[in-house]
C-alpha cells in the first residue's frame, strides 16, 4: 500500500487516541466522508489496530506516538547536535538502509540519519525480511564516512550494540543483552537488530530496528523467539521521540569515540553483555552445521567456539549464523 500525505493527516488526528466519529475526521482532516472510510480500512494493511465502535466511533487500540523532528532534536545533547548533519523522518520508504546507501552514492556524509515510520521493504541480516508495520518501532539507519580502513571496521557492529544497551539503559530499561555479532536481546528473544553495510571506501549505513510493539498479525512469519519493549516495561507511555534522541546520543557519542580507540577499548562492556557465552548453539556455515558451546569473543570481535571434541574455532560475522540448541 502507498502511503500519502492524507494518509497521515487522518492519522495525526487519530493520534489524539481518543473516540473520534468520521464526521469529526472528516472536519478535521479536510478530507471528505467517504475518502475517511477508506483510510480507516486501510490502516490495517499498515498493521494498526482501530477498534470501531457503533456510537462513538473510531479509535486506535494503542497510543501513537508520531516521530516528529523538532521533538527528536529537543533531546539531542550538544556532542550529537554537532555531529548531526541531516535529519529526515519519512511516514514511508522501502528501506532506511537502502534509502541512505543510495545517498551515499550521490552526496555522502557523516551524520546522515533517516528514520521511517514503517519500510516496505525492511531488511534484515542475511536476506531476510524486517517486519516494519508503522508507527510502532524504530527504524533508524544512519551513515558515516570513517577514516579507518576496512579491516578496522569489522569490530563496528559490536560497538553499535553497547551504545543501543547505553541508550536502553538510560530509558530505564534494564537486563538489555546482545548476542554476537549485532542482536539486541532481552531474556533470550531477539529485542531488536543492527544491519551495518559498508562500502569498500569505509563509507557506512548503520541500520537499526528495535521492537517496541508487534502487533500479533505481523508476528507469524517470525521464526526465532521475540519480544518487544511493550512487554518489558510495564508503562507503556514512554515517549518514541525521547528513546529515539536517547539511541542518537549514545549511537554518535559511540561512533565518535570508536573513530579515535580500537574495539579493544570496548571488548569487557560488549562481554558483560554477552547472552550467548557458555550456551549449547548450532552453527551454521553454508551447508555445513557445528554443535557446540559459545566461548565469548577473542579480541578481534570473532566468535569464539568449542566443538565437541574440545577444538576452538573462530568464526568472523559475515560467514556464520547460529542458534540455541534447545
Ligand atoms: C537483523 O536482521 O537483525 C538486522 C535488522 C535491521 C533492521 C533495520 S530497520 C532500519 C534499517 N533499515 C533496514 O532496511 N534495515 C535496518
Amino acid at each position: 500500500m502507498t502511503f500519502t500525505d492524507n494518509h497521515y493527516k487522518v492519522l495525526t488526528c487519530l493520534s489524539q487516541n481518543r473516540f473520534h466519529t468520521i464526521a469529526e475526521l472528516s472536519e478535521d482532516s479536510g478530507l471528505s466522508c467517504v475518502a475517511i472510510y477508506k483510510y480507516l480500512q486501510s490502516f490495517s494493511k499498515l498493521g494498526l489496530e482501530i477498534t470501531a465502535m457503533s456510537h462513538k466511533g473510531y479509535r486506535l487500540n494503542r497510543k501513537l506516538e508520531l516521530l516528529s523532528a523538532s521533538q527528536i532534536k529537543k533531546g539531542l545533547d550538544t556532542n550529537a547536535l554537532s555531529l548531526l548533519t541531516t535529519l529526515e523522518i519519512y511516514p514511508q520508504i522501502s528501506s532506511t538502509n537502502r534509502y541512505l546507501g543510495e545517498m551515499m552514492e550521490t552526496k555522502a556524509q557523516s551524520g546522515h540519519v533517516c528514520f521511517a515510520e514503517s519500510q516496505t521493504h525492511g531488511r534484515g541480516r542475511r536476506g531476510r525480511q524486517w517486519i516494519s508495520p508503522f508507527g510502532a518501532n524504530i527504524y533508524l539507519s544512519l551513515s558515516w564516512l570513517f577514516e579507518k580502513d576496512l579491516a578496522s571496521l569489522s569490530g563496528l557492529s559490536l560497538v553499535i550494540g553497547i551504545a543501543v544497551v547505553r541508550a536502553l539503559t538510560e530509558m530505564g530499561v534494564h537486563n538489555i543483552a546482545l548476542k554476537w555479532p549485532n542482536d539486541i536481546y532481552w531474556q533470550n528473544k531477539k529485542l531488536g537488530g543492527i544491519l551495518i553495510e559498508i562500502s569498500n571506501k569505509s563509507q557506512a549505513v548503520i541500520g537499526l530496528g528495535l521492537n517496541l510493539y508487534l502487533p500479533k498479525k505481523q508476528t507469524m512469519h517470525i521464526t526465532q523467539p521475540w519480544t518487544d519493549l511493550d512487554k518489558i516495561i510495564t508503562k507503556t507511555d514512554y515517549s518514541r521521540n525521547h528513546l529515539a534522541s536517547l539511541l542518537l546520543n549514545h549511537l554518535l557519542a559511540v561512533i565518535v569515540s570508536f573513530e579515535k580507540k580500537t574495539l579493544r577499548s570496548y571488548l569487557s562492556e560488549w562481554r558483560s553483555y554477552d547472552c550467548m557465552q557458555g550456551q549449547e548453539v548450532f552453527i551454521y556455515r553454508g551447508q555445513q552445521q557445528f554443535k557446540g558451546i559459545i566461548e565469548g569473543i577473542d579480541d578481534n570481535g570473532m566468535l569464539l567456539f568449542k566443538e565437541s571434541s574440545g577444538m576452538i574455532k573462530t568464526f568472523a560475522s559475515a560467514e556464520v549464523s547460529f542458534r540455541k540448541n534447545r
